[in-house]
């Protein structure tokens, strides 16, 4: 196969918008045209070289718009390196990540970025943009995020918790969105009173209360519900749009999908942890809940309903994973004896497609929607598309053959990314990735990683698209 001149032949071809058998021509990293099968313009191609798709789907690359390849967090760092991280996502059917750059307290916005760069840059099996996660709210930051935005990292993550560390009061988040509501950016929300929640931390440890579980107690869903409602009135005052991350709890969830109704530009994102994952798994004895503590917290199962719901609605837009593994081995057990002391996040940056696939078979999800909450959408909120997240005449040719067909057992004796561990540990699926193009060039032949590090390249983003 060589990047030149590819025809993906025989597949059904599924968008956010269509479903179409079709061929598709793969021309110097583009795609330069579709046509139905056996049609004269699909037999013109025949000079090509072939990628059979009989009985496979033809599926633009997955967008993962919320990764942390080696976040520094709680002392330790995420264990997948943008080397490792990004060619597990290859293996998982994702071909664009947008990961965020950290700009810690007393450090410049630019002094952040480059250091994100330095980590990233020639480490890439697939293409990566930035987001930027902003903990230090002051004039001079406030100016660099037009700098920023000119230089295509046009989002921005707040934290309304993790006080000492990421936090910002109400005050800075109003002024940064003030700044976005000007130079056009988005303002990513991690929505949980961080303020309340740590009385909640200190009593439960004072009480003796150190198990995982307790993670998920004090983390309570009310919390973040007000903390997302918070987060919209502040958004309205500036006049700017909101995207709330991870949103995990049902009533959280209301909070946007009032918002929604009023007609404001607020968008939520969940993640798989919270569709598959519950407070059960939280439970789990001998410290295994460990694997488990994310924040926002993994939720009673009844909230997974109510997000599968939102996701129909499109209250909720985006699935991400918020990939932010770390072993349990050595890191997950900082936080024995102490659940506060555990690092945040979970692996997932290879599972998302898979399991949003098997969304489909269990029919809470149609194919399409798949397709345009891990594809489509998520190009679209990060000023991507259709250069990612379709599958059109003139987008990359950020391409997947799926096969739906196929049963895979989901381990992490298989798995690719770096972390000893998977959350989602014998769970069987239907449907598994064969092939993999990123710009034309193959990164997974039919089961076999055949990628590069350093093919990835540097996104540089338009601001949000999505906007009413
Ligand atoms: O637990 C999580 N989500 N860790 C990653 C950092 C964040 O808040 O997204
Ligand atoms: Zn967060
Ligand atoms: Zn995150």
């Amino acid at each position: 196969m060589t990047a030149n001149r590819t025809v993906i032949r025989g597949g059904l071809v599924i968008t956010a918008s269509d479903e179409i058998h079709a061929d598709v021509l793969v021309e110097d990293g583009r795609i330069a045209a579709l046509a139905a099968h056996d049609s004269a313009a699909a037999r013109s191609w025949d000079d090509a070289q072939v990628l059979d798709a009989t009985g496979k789907y033809v599926i633009p690359g997955g967008v993962d718009a919320h990764t942390h390849m080696q976040l520094p967090f709680g002392g330790t760092f995420a264990s997948d390196t943008f080397e490792t991280g990004t060619r597990a996502a290859a293996w998982g059917g994702t071909t664009t990540i947008i990961d965020f750059a950290v700009q810690s307290v007393g450090q410049s916005l630019r002094g952040g970025l480059d250091a994100w760069h330095a980590k990233a840059d020639a480490q890439c099996a697939i293409d990566y943009g930035f987001h930027m996660i902003v903990s230090d709210v002051n004039d001079h930051t406030l100016k660099e995020m037009d700098v920023l935005v000119q230089e295509g990292v046009t989002s921005f993550k707040m934290f309304m918790a993790y006080p000492g560390v990421f936090y910002s009061d109400d005050g800075q988040i109003l002024r940064a969105m003030q700044r976005a509501s000007v130079n056009g950016s988005l303002v990513m929300m991690h929505a949980e009173n961080g303020i309340a929640i740590d009385v909640l931390v200190q009593q439960a440890l004072a009480a003796g209360k150190t198990d995982p579980r307790y993670h998920g107690e004090v983390r309570h869903a009310l919390l973040e519900a007000e903390a997302t409602h918070r987060a919209i009135q502040l958004a309205r005052v500036a006049g700017a749009p909101l995207y709330v991350v991870h949103v995990s709890a049902q009533e959280a969830l209301a909070e946007i999908t009032a918002a929604r109704d009023l007609g404001l530009n607020v968008y939520g994102e969940t993640c798989p942890q919270y569709l598959f994952l519950s407070t059960d798994n939280l439970a789990e004895p001998d410290f295994e809940g460990a694997k488990y503590v994310c924040s926002t917290p993994l939720r009673p199962r009844e909230h997974q309903a109510a997000l599968w719901r939102g996701l129909r609605t499109n209250d909720l837009q985006v699935v991400s994973t918020d990939h932010c593994p770390f072993c349990f081995s050595g890191q997950k057990e900082l936080g024995r004896g102490d659940f506060s002391k555990i690092p945040n996040g979970l692996p997932g940056v290879e599972n998302r497609m898979d399991l949003l696939h098997q969304a489909v078979v269990d029919g809470h999800i149609t194919r399409r929607r798949w397709i345009e909450i891990a594809c489509a959408t998520p190009a679209r909120m990060f000023g991507l598309y259709p250069r990612k997240g379709t599958l059109a005449p003139g987008a990359d040719a950020d391409v997947v053959i799926y096969d739906p067909h196929a049963e895979q057992v989901m381990s992490a004796e298989t798995h690719h990314m770096n972390v000893d561990y998977s959350a989602y540990e014998g769970r069987r699926t239907t449907g598994r990735v064969e092939t993999v193009l990123s710009r034309g060039v193959p990164v997974i032949d039919a089961g076999s990683y055949v990628g590069r590090t350093g093919h990835g390249q540097y996104l540089p983003r338009g601001t949000c698209q999505y906007l009413i």
